[in-house]
């Protein structure tokens, strides 16, 4: 009943909306079509309300692009490895990791005004951020098989993806992919406010962007490719992961699994620390994999959270019918307090516990990169 009188209500609202061409304001705002939760019908809003929703916390998707999903045939999952099978190769690659690198990354990274996915700062740390992979990839020379491309969307912010390739023909078609996304958002002042977004999501960009200058060091040849992504826009309604997740569905990409990298720098306060696993709208099956991983690789304890509706880019593969899974920096009811804020700054990174998900991706990077399945 409350559905169906909600349905009611929101159909009213965007006939309406669309009724009235004498409404200046309606008219001169394109409204985008956004979602709150699975089973909820989706409805236009205002960048206005947008931002109100984030500042309540509430979860969402913009599904403007991304209404025609039963045109998209989710592929096959394929079989997971059940065991850890790379730990020799692991260890000759872990100790290349850095906080001091991520230090210095991160301190240029969180520096942009913001980084909001319409704003000319956004554009500029997005820049920022290509340099260091293509730098990355030209030291590197011939020694790593490696490439960087840019996806661009329908605002300014562009997202990035990073590619080893695989060394098995057969396999070059199904990826692995780590995420994180690459944009931040100040909730009461967008365009011109400051974001440092040094947590969300500066640590998992910057995670990432770390486990990929390890890997390139190493001259790692993985047998299936391995993709690094840093998303635009998922601040707004996860817009440039459902952008890169419908065009690698309608191209038939088959990726083998994703791995979300978003907040992983606050240890919170009220449990020891842990990575705290996402368990609603992600695969359980890839989830339960990166857990081992976690226990194997890591150096923390293990918990399990709940993230809702439209969290972060997992969430856009998960709907396309990948497998997806997310570790988050603490259980989200002791999460980094400041986030979409002025003071989500760098006096709340823990480098150590960063570099645990770091230790994560380069675990998920090397064990399903040489997976042969
Ligand atoms: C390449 O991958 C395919 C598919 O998993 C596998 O059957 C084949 O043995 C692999 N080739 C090599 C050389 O490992």
């Amino acid at each position: 009943m409350v559905k169906l009188y909600t349905l009611f209500l929101l159909s009213l609202t965007s006939a309406v909306v669309f009724a009235a061409p004498t409404t200046p304001v309606a008219e001169s705002e394109p409204l985008r079509l956004i979602q709150t939760g699975e089973d909820k019908e989706p409805f236009w809003t205002t960048e206005k309300q947008r931002l109100d929703l984030i500042l309540k916390n509430v979860g969402f998707m913009d599904v403007t692009d991304h209404q025609e999903l039963s045109a998209f045939a989710a592929p096959a999952k394929k079989p997971l490895p059940k065991v850890v099978a790379h730990q020799e190769k692991f260890a000759l690659y872990v100790g290349q990791i850095s906080t001091a690198n991520m230090k210095t990354a991160l301190t240029t990274f969180s520096s942009f005004n913001n980084r909001y996915y319409k704003s000319p700062s956004g554009v500029e740390s997005a820049k920022w951020l290509e340099k260091q992979v293509s730098d990355l990839i030209a030291t590197a020379g011939g020694k790593s098989v490696s490439n960087v491309r840019r996806v661009s969307h329908s605002f300014s912010q562009f997202s990035i993806v990073a590619r080893f390739e695989g060394l098995n023909a057969t396999l070059k078609n199904s990826p692995i992919v780590i995420g994180a996304h690459q944009d931040s958002i100040n909730a009461r002042s967008p365009t011109t406010g400051r974001s440092p977004g040094a947590d969300d999501d500066g640590s998992g960009s910057i995670g990432i962007l770390e486990v990929f200058r390890a890997l390139i060091n190493v001259g790692f040849r993985p047998v299936r490719p391995v993709e690094f992504h840093w998303y635009a826009g998922e601040e707004a309604g996860l817009l440039g992961s459902q952008d890169i997740a419908k065009s690698y569905s309608s191209s038939a990409v088959d990726v083998l699994a994703m791995y979300q990298n978003d907040m992983t720098a606050y240890a919170g306060t009220k449990f020891a620390e842990h990575f705290a696993f996402v368990t609603d709208y992600v695969d359980a099956e890839l989830t339960a994999l990166l857990r081992l991983y976690a226990k194997t690789y890591g150096n923390i304890a293990v918990r399990d959270t709940r993230c809702g509706y439209g969290c972060s880019d997992h969430a856009s593969w998960n709907k396309y019918g990948y497998r997806s899974a997310f570790a988050i920096e603490a259980d989200m009811s002791d999460t980094n307090p400041y986030i979409h804020t002025a003071n989500d700054d760098l006096s709340l990174i823990n480098y150590e516990h960063m570099k645990q998900f770091s230790k994560l991706a380069l675990g998920f990077a090397v064990e399903l990169g040489n997976y042969l399945g």
